[in-house]
């Protein structure tokens, strides 16, 4: 069986991507900083620890790595830009240097779609469109994005970048600053007030974790490339808010507040690069996506 390790496998998106994996009969080893010991596949690493990196490396020499782990919210990006930096780029562009010493075939690289465009003139954005952050978290993703550039022409390290929108699903975490549909589900489900961070016009391209996942895999069998990965729909937040109180049947109006520092304004993805590449396309319509991540959070 080809090994295969996925960097932030604690998390929503390395979480779906593990059961994909090995569902699709790979041997998967996922490494997170808040991994479940017990687990035998997984290995509770900080990313940042290059000694411990090496020492993983060296002993399952994996062929692919996806690498998801990092500080995912734009927010603390902003507010404590160091560890955004030490994480997102440091620790990545390390991760990257020893796999290309331990003969990794392909690193396949979460980067974001939503983050690294800014306030694009024209929608949906193709990979083509200048890249002009607005946060420290982008300006991070930018900033990898351009070392594997470097890496991957000095080294004999092949690396896919998948920029993808915002990702949304079972599992995501609720109770964090980013992942607007489980905080609004989670809200609505309990009754609770939902604050929405502007004037609710703001747009989001949103993209189903199932259809991620099976883009990181095609990433990692086609052409090495960076290619978006969205819907290439723009959404706004007052729309999410109301698709998910309908299907919770949520009566309460959300309460605005300001905008948060480092939110873009709108955006949506051109995917029609993955689709040449990768033969990729988006599957889950936005409706049946969050029908299926109401009921999940239902059933918690
Ligand atoms: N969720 C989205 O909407 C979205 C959109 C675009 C890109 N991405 C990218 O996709 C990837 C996965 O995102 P997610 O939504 O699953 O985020 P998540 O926050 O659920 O998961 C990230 C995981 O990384 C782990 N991690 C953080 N720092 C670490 C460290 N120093 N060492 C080891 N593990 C560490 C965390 O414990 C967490 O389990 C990230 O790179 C994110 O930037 C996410």
């Amino acid at each position: 069986m080809e090994k295969i390790l996925v960097t932030g496998a604690g998390g929503f998106v390395g979480g779906h991507l593990v059961t994909y994996l090995q569902e699709q009969g790979y041997e998967v080893i996922g490494v997170d900083i808040n991994a479940p010991t017990t687990e035998k596949n997984f290995r509770p690493i900080d990313i940042r620890n290059q000694e411990h990196i090496r020492e993983l490396l060296d002993q399952i020499r994996p062929k692919f790595i996806f690498h998801a782990a990092a500080q995912t919210s734009v927010t603390e990006s902003m507010r404590l830009p160091k560890k955004d930096v030490e994480t997102n780029v440091l620790a990545s562009i390390n991760l990257a240097l020893q796999s290309a010493e331990f003969g990794v075939k392909r690193f396949i690289f979460f980067s974001s779609g939503g983050a690294l465009y800014g306030n694009p003139s024209e929608l949906p954005v193709s990979e083509d469109t200048e890249i002009k952050p607005l946060s420290i978290y982008g300006t991070s993703k930018a900033a990898t994005e351009n070392y594997l550039n470097i890496i991957q022409s000095n080294t004999n390290l092949e690396c896919s970048v998948l920029r993808p929108a915002n990702i949304y699903g079972p599992g995501q975490n609720p109770f964090g600053e980013a992942g607007v549909v489980a905080i609004f589900t989670e809200k609505m489900l309990r009754g609770e007030q939902v604050t929405i961070f502007g004037n609710g016009q703001q747009s989001r391209d949103y993209i189903y974790v199932e259809d991620v996942t099976k883009a990181a895999l095609a990433s990692a069998l086609g052409a090495p490339n960076t290619c978006n990965i969205g819907s290439g729909i723009e959404t706004t937040t007052q729309n999410i808010f109301e698709l998910i109180a309908k299907q919770t049947s949520y009566q309460l109006l959300p309460i605005y507040e300001n905008e948060r520092p480092g939110e873009v304004d709108r955006i949506a993805l051109d995917y029609s690069k993955a689709t040449a590449q990768w033969n990729w396309k988006p599957t889950v319509t936005l409706e049946e996506g969050i029908h299926r991540t109401v009921e999940w959070f239902r059933k918690q």
